[in-house]
């Protein structure tokens, strides 16, 4: 299942983002000075509704376990605003066995139960064989490569696009 992210979720957040094998793909660790600040922010704006970032919870009896989280949001500057980007991440313990695809997927039947996200948008790396196969298996069509900017830093991306209201596998 998938809960709001907490303030307590601040270790799973370095356990992800501050990781060198978990963010190969998105250019490299981030420093753990910043993580505090982020999960703030993603409490604060999740809490305000004008963010999704969720929780991935193996087992309803303990919440406070995650293994992993999965965000949507909207950008909100520059000439992508206005697009809806959704990412996610599973913590390696929990990786292959299928929560990264039912949190994506409880996610976009949320975005278009709820209808005010339109089309969502994933940039996974060009060479992260997992999330590509998630996209393509959830329903996403590849519409082709880009740069994109994760974190301050210039990735080579695939772009994949799914209107949940008639794309969901
Ligand atoms: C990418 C990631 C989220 C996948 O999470 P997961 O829970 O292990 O993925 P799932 O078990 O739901 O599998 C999703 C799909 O990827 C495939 N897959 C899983 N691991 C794979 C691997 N190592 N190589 C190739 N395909 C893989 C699965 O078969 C499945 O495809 P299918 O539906 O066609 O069978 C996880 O590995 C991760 O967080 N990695 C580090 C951070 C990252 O790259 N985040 C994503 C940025 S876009």
């Amino acid at each position: 299942m998938l809960r709001d992210v907490e303030a307590s979720d601040a270790d799973a957040y370095v356990r992800m983002r501050c990781d060198p094998a978990m963010m190969a793909e998105l250019g490299g660790p981030l420093p753990r000075d910043g993580i505090e600040a982020k999960v703030d922010t993603d409490v604060r704006r999740t809490r305000a509704d004008e963010w999704w970032v969720s929780m991935i919870v193996p087992d309803a009896a303990a919440p406070e376990v995650v293994a992993g989280t999965v965000a949507l949001w909207s950008h909100e500057e520059g000439e992508e605003a206005g697009l809806t980007e959704i990412g996610w991440m599973v913590l390696p313990e929990f990786q292959g066995h299928g929560y990264a695809k039912r949190a994506v997927r409880d996610m976009l039947e949320r975005a278009r139960d709820d209808g005010r996200w339109g089309v969502v948008h994933a940039f996974p790396g060009v060479t992260n064989a997992a999330s590509n196969a998630l996209c393509r298996s959830v329903g996403f069509t590849l519409v082709g490569e880009r740069n994109t900017t994760f974190a301050g830093r210039d990735l080579r991306t695939n772009h994949w696009r799914i209107d949940p209201s008639t794309g969901l596998r």
